[in-house]
């Protein structure tokens, strides 16, 4: 196979590059006076103006031959038919399956698993009811008021995030918590207000095996029965499990008949619409859930079917790549301008890069090219009180997508124009900028002038929705999924596997019992982790 950095398609942008690299947006704009309607894309109800990234027709012409080069057509169908393409782990990725309808058939080694994801979905439903409406109580009687989800990455960050994003249609009688990080603060912080008697703890973890989850999950045990007066047959009524470990979760205490399964084939980073959603649709109601599922739904559909010219995920996902690998651009800020969806980039975070932070192809040979930026944004308009002066006129080119909904979920005053004036002006500012000549036209005096210029020809796309329902959380967060896809495709990398993770693991579970015992341990680790633990023994005894 030839290497990628010497297919065609490759080295022609690698040719075009420089002649772009010339090229102002102040340019490309006067030289097409429609290109702000020209260079836009609706699909799936979301509005995609592009018009203000680095590139003309012909740059177009060459990242869509790319793609259809990289064989991504043939990805997608591979993906959608339930092939293993996910090589290293041997195993099928079917999150798409997760919100496909009722009738849909998908199969994984022959066997349609269409029906069991709709079981799972209405096994859910049916709790989620009896616990909204009271009938489903704690061990003592009481009505369960409180949901705590303990769970860690993929099994945090979507549940905490559709929390957040949709909590203006949430159970706002009830209150949600999430505890992931295995530092006690975390659960301690949690619950510190909450009564066990009225808490349902859901945990959640794929594999029933991870040491945060596992951690929390036997201290939120401890808890509970301490204050509910140490009967083991409390734990029934307050630790629901999701998991696709039945084994491990009987283990622990919880009933299977409490426990909400998912399969192998939907990974952590993208299981927020599987029974990982369980405290999603205990906040936001099974009507709202199913209404989520129909936004991924949407959006699989049109990437699955929508030629890559008028494709989203698609052009999002081959714009990134253009300034990743032909710009040298390190990062990307994604900001939206919706308070709800503050933890959108910390979720994006996950899917994004342990996706496609790799530095092997699929044929596990060392890449030469740049592979997955690194995402990282915050809400505007407080990012643009921040960090958005690196963005205008820092060293760095960092592409922005930019986040926007026509309809406030809270209507007041005139806030709601400010906020979409501000996100429409920050694109603006970032392409066009001000020269010296505007500078000095304002008055400003000469040594000042330098100071006051913005460059300008800083990409953005901007991604405008009607409202943020649970449809269209779904179809945003598809999106993000297909473009991380459709990457990988062309890069030619595993988006499904996350063996970066292990190491640290692995020696972290070695280190615990030096850090505990209580005689000094012999420590055979390099001289710098060997001082550490010595030094932080010594400080704990104080
Ligand atoms: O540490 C990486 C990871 O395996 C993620 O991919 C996953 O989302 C997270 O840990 C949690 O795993 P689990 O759901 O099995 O507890």
């Amino acid at each position: 196979m030839t290497p990628l950095t010497s297919a065609a398609a490759w080295m022609a942008l690698q040719s075009h590059v420089p002649t772009l690299k010339a090229l102002h947006l102040r340019e490309l704009f006067a030289a097409d006076p429609r290109r702000g309607e020209r260079l836009t894309l609706e699909a799936a109800g979301i509005y995609l103006d592009y018009s203000k990234h680095r590139i003309t027709d012909e740059t177009l012409r060459l990242l869509l031959a790319l793609a259809a080069e990289s064989g991504l057509r043939e990805r997608i169908d591979a993906m959608f038919s339930g092939q293993r393409i996910n090589s290293t782990e041997n195993r099928a990725v079917l999150h798409v399956a997760l919100r496909a309808p009722r009738g849909a058939d998908i199969r994984v080694d022959g066997v349609n698993v269409v029906p069991g994801v709709h079981e799972v979905l209405d096994r859910m439903a049916d709790f989620a009811q009896r616990v909204r409406s009271g009938a489903w109580l704690g061990h003592s009687g009481k009505r369960i008021r409180n949901i705590v989800n303990i769970g860690i990455g993929g099994s945090d960050l979507g549940p905490v995030m559709a929390y957040e994003a949709l909590r203006h249609c949430s159970a706002r009688d009830m209150r949600f918590r999430f505890v992931s990080n295995v530092d006690g603060t975390d659960f301690a912080e949690a619950v510190h207000d909450l009564v066990a008697a009225e808490t349902l703890f859901i945990v959640s973890s794929k594999t029933f095996t991870t040491l945060e989850t596992m951690t929390n999950a036997h201290s939120a045990r401890d808890w509970a029965l301490a204050a509910l007066g140490g009967d083991a047959a409390a734990v029934a009524r307050h630790f629901v499990a999701v998991s696709t470990n039945a084994q491990a979760v009987s283990a622990f205490g919880i009933s299977t008949d409490n426990m909400f399964g998912f399969w192998d084939w939907v990974g952590g980073r993208y299981s927020m619409d599987s029974a990982i959603g369980l405290s999603t649709m205990l906040a936001i109601g099974a009507d709202n859930f199913t209404a989520l599922l129909g936004g991924f739904h949407e959006m699989d559909e049109h990437f699955r079917q929508a030629p890559f010219e008028r494709n989203l995920p698609v052009l999002m996902g081959l714009l990134t790549l253009l300034y990743a690998n032909f710009f040298d651009a390190q990062t990307v800020a994604v900001l939206p301008y919706e308070q709800y969806l503050k933890r959108f980039p910390a979720y994006l975070q996950q899917l994004t890069m342990e996706s496609n932070g790799k530095h092997v192809t699929l044929a596990g040979t060392r890449v030469d090219y740049d592979t997955s930026p690194v995402y990282w944004g915050e809400p505007g308009t407080n990012g643009q009180h921040s960090f958005y002066q690196l963005i205008h006129q820092g060293t760095r080119l960092i592409p922005c997508d930019f986040i926007a909904f026509a309809k406030p979920l809270n209507v007041l005053g005139r806030h709601h124009d400010m906020l979409l004036a501000n996100v429409f002006a920050q694109g603006q500012a970032l392409a066009f900028g001000k020269t010296a000549d505007e500078v000095r036209a304002e008055g400003t005096a000469g040594t000042l002038v330098p100071h006051r210029v913005f460059e300008g020809n800083r990409p953005s796309s901007t991604l405008l929705l009607d409202e943020l329902t649970p449809a269209a959380l779904g179809k945003l967060v598809a999106l993000y999924e297909h473009c991380v896809f459709t990457q990988a495709a062309v890069w030619r990398i595993n988006a499904f596997d996350q063996w970066g993770v292990e190491l640290g693991k692995v020696l972290a579970q070695r280190i615990v019992p030096e850090l505990e015992s209580p005689t000094e341990p012999a420590l055979a680790h390099d001289s710098s982790t060997n001082a550490l633990i010595r030094r932080y023994r010594q400080m704990k005894r104080g």
